[in-house]
């Protein structure tokens, strides 16, 4: 793993320069990315290029050894372009227009300023596509960020009609499938069919889900104008993009599919602030960030780009590391010493090829001033720099072994954009919407020692011998087909609460769960909702108790009530009066020691801690119960132990055939384990 910055040449005086070029390098770092704000001092006036200060600023880094990612500056398009063109800036859905004077101020439908976006990114790429310290790209800047991704400007508005008509075909289809006879609300062409926003009250839940597909298509094809100009002018360097932590609203499987190397923006404190926590974690996490939150982005964006035949993974980075505090969430603190060194170690733990802070040295105005960098605003090192430094001594200690084989983890999780977005759109519980439903058996594998890869469920799933699908929302033949063959290898397929609940166009399945009810030998027969805060109880069946060493579970939110086929067998059963006796977990044996399980119960996290040690140890694995806010990874070859808590732990690594190991607070320890 190599490290890296994020640097602003435009913003300093050019004196500086060649000292930062030479600290960065003395400091460890390899990377450094440039550009991606710098379109108005690139082209101050339409056509006129000051190419001068750019060149100058990448061969700085180039004499000094660096390597320079190349960022296209289409996150901040500059005065002269918007008042050109003014239509191109965004509408908010709620209807609101958004000015000029910050940043991704742009419909990506608006045909002109894709055309000017495109234009940059060739006349960049020709000027330094082929120099020798450019060695990789980023289109725009964070697609999405400020909630900019779902808009409603003109040129959205008259793409919608015409993105319906390709997917339906005849407004006839698209009538049947968002099911308008409801409401009134059929539409006679596709001209008449507006965004569903500003209903009076919620539009049709299969146009939402629609309008949802759009917007994150309509970002692809913004960026795909971008790509198709860099790529011949910079050949065999990779392109990225930067995604965001915990950000729903552009499909990055889909994203991935237009990508080299995936990368995202890694904020563990600003992270958890965000986060819809209890105020208590918030507390005991507030200086190292909650480890499996960083986690569970490292194992989704990992997984985004499908890997090469015979690779665990495809490249991925972390483009924007958390230096010190970051300036927008509602608190600020400061990370504990150690933590930034601690993220590094985790990012490398999960299989990151460079980790890059944000940023070298904090801005003396403007919007992040109160942002801390590697450096402090006087352009002395900050605490960031000391451990960045740190890592990098490490890291070089570290390659005089033989670099070791990095892995694919043993357990999959499944999920999907388009199930994330139906449930938004009709979560029917308060606790159902957003991350929850994935993160808590992610929560409970990480908690065992388990590493996990976060994947779309069309990929070749056969190589893992659990597969967890918490909640396969939509599902049609194809889903069907791809767990089919996921379950012709010996695999533990468990399909949470909703799965099969919808088409993919929303309407629900007449029978639940849709096509998948060959695999699970199940139907859902009706569905309860809890009220916040409301616990329910499973009743085990007597096997299974003694397996788990409890003959309770509980769960939360949701309980789909389950009728089993005779072949299949029952595991747990519902306690609560209304329901009690129905089935809420059942198991369904296929050929060759495959098996399908269907959990109707949405567990809390210590019952599917439970649930989940008891089938990782059936499938073969060695799950290690670690102490609260320790962490294990093992992608990079090597077990890596993080310590997130102020205080040491002890963990016991006997499962993995070692010995009880001491992590210091805030620390990582790579222990030897043998085999
Ligand atoms: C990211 C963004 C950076 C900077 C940073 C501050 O979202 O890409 O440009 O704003 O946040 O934390």
């Amino acid at each position: 793993m190599e490290l890296g910055v994020c640097y602003y040449p435009e913003h300093w005086d050019e004196v500086t320069w060649a000292p930062d070029a030479t600290r960065m390098r003395a400091s460890g770092l390899s990377w450094v990315r440039v550009g991606e704000f710098a379109w108005s001092v690139l082209e101050p006036r339409p056509g006129h290029y000051e190419w001068g200060w750019l060149d100058r600023a990448v061969d700085t880094l180039a004499e000094a050894g660096l390597k320079v990612v190349l960022g296209t500056p289409t996150a901040t398009p500059p005065k002269w372009l918007v008042d050109s063109m003014p239509d191109m800036l965004p509408v908010a859905p709620d209807g609101r227009r958004l000015g000029f004077g910050s940043r991704r101020h742009y419909d990506f439908a608006h045909r002109g300023y894709r055309d000017a976006s495109a234009k940059v990114a060739a006349d960049l790429a020709e000027r330094y596509g082929r120099h020798e310290a450019v060695r990789a790209w980023q289109v725009d800047n964070e697609y999405g960020c400020h909630d900019s991704l779902r808009q409603a400007g003109r040129a959205t508005r008259d793409a919608w009609p015409r993105w319906l008509e390709a997917r339906y075909g005849t407004i006839q289809a698209l009538n049947e499938a968002w099911w308008t006879t409801f409401w009134s609300m059929r539409y006679s062409c596709f001209e008449d069919v507006e965004l569903p926003l500003q209903t009076v009250t919620e539009a049709a839940p299969g146009a939402r889900l629609d309008y949802a597909r759009f917007s994150s298509e309509l970002a692809i094809a913004y960026h795909r104008r971008q790509v198709a100009e860099i790529r011949p002018r910079s050949p065999g360097r990779p392109v990225t993009h930067n995604a965001m932590l915990f950000f729903g609203d552009l499909d990055a499987h889909a994203l991935g599919r237009e990508l080299d190397a995936i990368t995202w923006d890694n904020y563990p404190l600003g992270m958890l602030e965000m986060a819809p926590l209890p105020e208590e974690l918030k507390t005991r996490f507030a200086r190292t960030g909650h480890p499996d939150l960083i986690a569970f982005n490292h194992d989704l964006y990992r997984g985004a780009l499908e890997p090469a035949a015979g690779e665990p993974y495809r490249p991925f980075w972390v483009m924007e590391q958390q230096p010190g505090q970051v300036n927008w969430a509602p608190t600020n603190p400061l990370p504990s010493p150690g933590a930034v060194r601690l993220w590094t170690h985790q990012a490398l733990a999960h299989g990151a090829d460079v980790v890059s802070y944000f940023r070298w040295r904090p801005a003396l105005g403007a919007q992040e001033h109160m942002h801390a960098g590697l450096l402090r605003h006087d352009g002395t090192p900050d605490q960031g720099l000391a451990e960045a430094e740190r890592v990098a001594a490490e890291l070089l200690a570290a390659t005089t072994d033989a670099a070791p084989q990095r892995r694919r983890a043993p357990v999959a999780l499944l999920f999907s954009y388009h199930d994330l977005w139906a449930g938004e759109i009709q979560p029917h519980a308060a606790g159902w919407a957003g991350w929850g439903p994935w993160l808590h058996p992610y929560l409970a594998l990480r908690s065992l020692g388990l590493d996990v890869d976060v994947l779309p469920p069309d990929r070749d799933l056969r190589a893992y011998s659990l597969v967890i699908a918490p909640s396969l929302t939509l599902a049609d033949e194809a889903l069907e087909a791809a767990l089919e063959r996921a379950l012709s290898a010996a695999t533990t397929l468990l399909l949470g609460p909703r799965s099969g609940a919808y088409r993919n166009d929303m309407r629900v399945h007449e029978q639940q769960p849709g096509p998948l009810g060959g695999l699970s030998g199940t139907r859902v027969a009706r569905v309860d909702t809890l009220r916040p805060g409301s616990v329910g109880l499973l009743t085990l069946e007597p096997a299974l108790a003694d397996a788990m060493g409890s003959s309770a579970a509980s769960y939360h939110t949701w309980a789909d009530l389950l009728e089993p086929s005779d072949s299949t067998h029952v595991w747990a059963r519902y306690a609560t009066p209304a329901y009690a006796g129905v089935p809420a977990l059942t198991c369904r044996e296929h050929e060759r020691g495959a098996r399908c399980l269907t959990l109707g119960a949405a567990l809390d996290s210590e019952s599917w801690g439970r649930l989940l040690h008891l089938l990782a140890s059936q499938a073969g694995l060695s799950p290690v119960p670690l102490p609260d806010g320790v962490r294990l990874s093992q992608h990079a070859g090597r077990p890596c132990l993080q310590n997130f808590r102020e205080t040491p732990a002890e963990v016991d690594l006997r499962p993995l055939g070692g010995g009880v190991v001491s992590v210091p607070e805030v620390g990582v320890v790579w222990p030897d384990l043998p085999g």
